[in-house]
């Protein structure tokens, strides 16, 4: 057999798991599991033989006085916070956040060191966590190496000392900026550091409190992260909220973004087909042939029926997506 044709077996392989891949992966078909890290759930991993595979997606769950995995990655993930309060500790940092908050990991060259801890009395605390999946691209190591330093467990005194565990930040070298910027090769050089200080620099947490919503044509919805927000240090990402209280609009574009639901009760008629969920479930459009019309509708008007929507620019780019407004909200004027 060619490669070519390898090619086309493939191709014919992933449109045979496609036809079988749920539009809605319901929270209670996805088991915890304890590990070295903490307690996880995997909607979306690189070994799983998903229809759409390009974003690892997980929840994970800190008990009051514990703590994850101490672990060091190249950074670029997404956590978003669904109940209670942690702290977690990002390389030199220690930030305080919890349900409705995002704290992002900066993409550094010797990577980040994080862990998450619980200090609430009795109550845990559950996120969201979200990264492009590259295990098959990059390698799970990507270019830092991924370790888990130390495993997790119950909070000691030592954890919670001023500057205990906490990494020294890397300061990277610029004795060797281009002194002028007369060829390609010093302006790549001048862009590429710019993008490195956007990483040391930006705004690794956005607070759900000091949003401001938006009704616009689709809906109701709260940005968090976009393209357009210059201060945060992931720029190719969007992630926004979004309120249900009757129905959204209805418009057409590629699928693959991650729907998360996290409050409430609804339904989604996709492709003229209805797919039911409610919290903690996942909604994932296929990927197709001129994309997805969707429209998502809040079964107990009135009550909260809300969701967090994140999608990697990128990606969207590769399949050519586009908006095709087909019918307004209706409380858009
Ligand atoms: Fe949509």
């Amino acid at each position: 057999m060619s490669h070519f044709d390898e090619l086309l077996k493939l191709r014919d392989k992933q449109r045979q798991v496609a036809k079988k891949q749920p539009i809605v992966i319901k929270d209670t078909d996805v088991p915890w599991e304890e590990n070295q890290h903490g307690r996880m759930k995997w909607f979306m991993h690189p070994c799983f033989d998903s229809a759409w595979n390009a974003y690892v997606l997980y929840a994970q769950q800190v008990d009051a006085g514990r703590k994850s995995g101490l672990q060091r990655c190249q950074g670029g993930v997404l956590f978003y916070g669904l109940d209670g309060k942690l702290k977690t500790k990002v390389n030199g940092e220690l930030y305080e956040w919890g349900a409705g908050d995002l704290l992002t990991l900066p993409i550094l060259r010797d990577g980040v060191e994080y862990q998450h801890l619980n200090t609430e009395k009795g109550a845990h605390a559950t996120f969201l966590a979200c990264e492009i999946n590259t295990a098959h691209s990059l390698g799970v190591d990507k270019g830092s190496g991924f370790e888990e330093l130390q495993t997790c467990g119950q909070i000691t005194e030592k954890d919670l000392a001023p500057g205990s565990g906490l990494r020294v930040p890397v300061v990277t070298k610029r004795t060797d900026a281009p002194a002028t910027l007369s060829s390609q090769y010093d302006r790549d050089f001048q862009r590429w550091m710019e993008i490195r200080g956007r990483y040391e620099t930006g705004n690794l947490l956005v607070r759900g409190s000091d949003m401001s919503w938006e009704q616009n044509r689709m809906g109701k919805v709260c940005y968090y992260l976009n393209p357009q927000f210059e201060k945060n240090a992931l720029r190719d990402w969007t992630v926004f909220a979004q309120d249900i209280r009757l129905h959204t609009g209805k418009h057409v574009h590629q699928g693959g973004l991650i729907i998360y639901v996290t409050e409430g009760e609804g339904y989604t008629v996709c492709d003229g087909t209805r797919y039911d969920w409610e919290k903690n479930d996942l909604i994932l459009f296929p990927v197709k042939p001129g994309g997805v019309e969707h429209q998502h509708f809040n079964t107990k008007a009135g009550e909260g029926c809300r969701w967090i929507v994140l999608f990697y620019w990128p990606w969207w780019e590769e399949v050519a997506s586009e908006f095709v407004q087909m019918q307004l909200h209706p409380d858009f004027h």
